[in-house]
């Protein structure tokens, strides 16, 4: 039984992997009586000196939500911002990725979006492939369903054209089908803004994770917020069904 609670970070148990749902960039643009542009341009000042904290903790990777397959419901307008700073993190990003050594992966259907984005986040992939500070990996048109179809869809070819045998299909099989491939499990999910949803993110890969909802909109999620989370997790008591 836990005597007490820890309020500070114990660097032994930090969480590998932290995934965020990036939300609230509107209520907090509202709160101030501005438009929701602002909120996102803020939300994304936020991501590069958070891999920071992240890194400074002892974070190997954080996975971001930034845009949901179910985002293009959003006005045309709003939609083009947020690509447009996404264009810009990553065109104005690059030394300090260099320098700090973040490595830069996506998740998402990348390869359905306007080819000048597509290409961009290819070649910032590419360029920082060897940096081995902290993996920054940014879902873009991202949906979990949407990912399921298409692991099923590539099993079920694996299958049809024998490179896969249906009895040796396990969960380890599945993984590797999945776009987060090749990363650590994900400890930690956090949603910011005080909506208590997952709205479609990640949905195999959090079927352990220690979830965290903060009331917090994103463009106030800074290194002490990070750390809150943190504290959080390391607070729980992971059982993964056993006895603890
Ligand atoms: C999250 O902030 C950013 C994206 C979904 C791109 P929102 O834009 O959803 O902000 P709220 O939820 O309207 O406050
Ligand atoms: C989830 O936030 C998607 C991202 C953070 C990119 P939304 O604001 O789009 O989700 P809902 O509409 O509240 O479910
Ligand atoms: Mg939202």
């Amino acid at each position: 039984m836990r005597m007490f609670k820890k309020n500070k970070i114990d660097s032994n148990k930090v969480p590998k992997h932290i995934a965020f749902i990036m939300d609230g960039n509107g209520r907090w643009a509202k709160k101030r009586g501005l438009p929701r542009a602002k909120g996102h341009e803020e939300g994304a000042k936020r991501i590069e000196s958070l891999a920071l904290s992240a890194k400074k903790f002892g974070v190997k990777v954080i996975t971001l939500f930034a845009f949901s397959t179910e985002n293009w419901k959003r006005p045309k307008e709003e939609i083009d911002y947020i690509f447009s700073l996404l264009e810009k993190f990553l065109k104005e990003g690059k030394e300090s990725f260099m320098k700090n050594a973040i490595r830069l992966m996506f998740i998402g259907k990348i390869d359905e979006l306007d080819k000048k984005f597509s290409d961009l986040m290819y070649l910032t992939m590419d360029e920082t492939k060897n940096n081995t500070g902290i993996i920054l990996n940014i879902a873009i048109n991202y949906g979990a369903r949407s990912e399921i179809v298409e692991m099923v869809k590539k099993v079920a070819n694996d299958c049809v054209c024998n490179k896969q045998e249906i009895s040796k299909i396990d969960e380890s099989v599945v993984e590797s089908y999945l776009m987060t491939y090749g990363l650590p499990e994900i400890d930690l999910l956090v949603r910011t803004s005080g909506e208590t949803r997952l709205s479609n993110f990640l949905l195999w890969q959090i079927a352990y994770s220690e979830l965290v909802f903060t009331k917090t909109y994103w463009p106030d999620f800074k290194e002490k917020e990070l750390e809150g989370v943190i504290i959080e997790y390391q607070n729980r008591n992971r059982r993964f069904g056993g006895l603890k």
